[in-house]
């Protein structure tokens, strides 16, 4: 065990002071090559900028720790570019299942690129472990991937219990744990083998960087395997983004504390609006997922939180026009509050019920947050 806890560690960045200056802010490396010694080898460890680069190292280093990560952490140009890196890193003809209801463009995803990579694809219910254990094929299904909480209902899946099922058919549990955040939820303690974050999200926090990260329990094949999918195709994230993203984690606990706050207050308050029909939040008793989510989150339950409007989807996407303070606007985890009518998002097929307004809780005061929602609310057509 490190000696300092998380939120000393990450505040500061594991500590790194710049050798050459002793600046407790570390340069940006910008190079894309490096010069080799004259006996041949690379004394630094750095060759290229397509497979490394000591300023995405810092932001590993600082996501290692907080996921608690033996075997390190890799940072991809997006959150998609760390979720298909791991399904690519299997063989034609392997197994894999997920959420029916999950983060949507990872879904499509699945549904027709995966499958034309000759990967056969099973979305069930998962936060029914009864699904789970009918759908893996013992020998065949190489990886159970999780979202928990999942996209757009907040839907909680039992980490320990799934990591069971996936080990007893021999299959690999990944985690997307963007919405829980290392803040609350340490997936590979529970017994999950990666853990995947769009770090575009709470990790970095001022939706100002797009950025995927992936850490793995163990340093095995499939982790190598993944390491050089991304230095092969170039996912690697940049320079500038990871000092970004490592800039925005130091403030991580402070902010996700604060989201995960308000967004209680937040529901607390809708639950009882008679605009709204129903409030999605794993805090709240009345959410299907909450005992597990009491069971596995620490220090609050996250900043996402979904509404359904009494008035149906014409009314939900009226009251979206009218906010003021919230902004329309997809994506989550940032400082400011973003509202949006997620069916309009997810497009055809959708499994999002149509009166449905999902809302990211930023770190504004809490009462004008209601105050905006609450006059959007009154004010909408029906
Ligand atoms: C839960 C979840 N996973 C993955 C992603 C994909 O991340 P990115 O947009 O950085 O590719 C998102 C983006 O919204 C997300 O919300």
């Amino acid at each position: 065990m490190p000696r300092w806890s998380k939120r000393s560690l990450v505040a500061q960045a594991m500590g790194t002071v710049d050798p050459l200056t002793r600046a407790v802010v570390p340069p940006i490396h910008v190079a894309t090559t490096y010069v080799r010694d004259p006996d041949n080898a690379y004394s630094a460890g750095y060759i290229y900028g397509r497979p490394d680069n000591a300023t995405v190292r810092q932001a590993e280093a600082v996501i290692a720790m907080l996921e608690e990560a033996e075997a390190g952490a890799l940072l991809f140009a997006s959150g998609m570019a760390a979720a298909t890196a791991v399904f690519q890193a299997l063989d034609p003809g392997d197994h894999v299942v997920a959420p029916k209801v999950m983060y949507w463009a990872l879904r499509n995803w699945l549904a027709t690129e995966a499958v034309r990579w000759g990967l056969g694809v099973d979305l069930v219910p998962m936060a029914d472990l009864d699904a789970l254990r009918d759908a893996v094929r013992p020998g065949r299904t190489k990886l159970v991937w999780i979202e928990t909480p999942a996209n757009p209902l907040w839907t909680v899946t039992d980490i320990a219990h799934a990591a069971e099922v996936a080990h007893a058919a021999g299959a690999r549990l990944a985690v997307d744990s963007t919405v829980a955040s290392p803040a609350h939820t340490r997936p590979l303690a529970l017994g999950a083998d990666l853990v995947m974050h769009a770090a575009t999200k709470i990790l970095n926090g001022h939706s100002d960087v797009i950025a995927g990260a992936l850490a793995a329990a163990r340093a095995d094949d499939f982790w190598e395997r993944i390491a050089r999918i991304r230095a092969s195709q170039g996912a690697i994230l940049g320079p500038f983004e990871a000092y970004l993203l490592t800039r925005g984690m130091r403030t991580l606990a402070l902010r996700a504390a604060a989201q995960a706050q308000s967004a209680l207050i937040l529901a607390e308050r809708l639950q009882a609006h008679p605009r709204v029909a129903r409030v999605l939040y794993p805090g709240l008793p009345t959410h299907s997922g909450h005992a597990v989510a009491v069971r596995q989150m620490e220090g609050g339950f996250g900043s996402m939180l979904s509404i359904r409007a009494a008035g149906g989807e014409g009314a939900a996407i009226d009251t979206a026009a009218r906010v003021e303070l919230w902004k329309r606007a997809t994506s989550l985890g940032g400082v400011e509050s973003l509202i949006e009518h997620r069916a309009s998002v997810e497009g055809a097929g959708t499994p999002c019920p149509p009166d449905l307004l999902r809302l990211s809780v930023g770190i504004e005061d809490p009462d004008d947050l209601f105050d905006d929602l609450d006059q959007a609310l009154r004010a909408a057509h029906r």
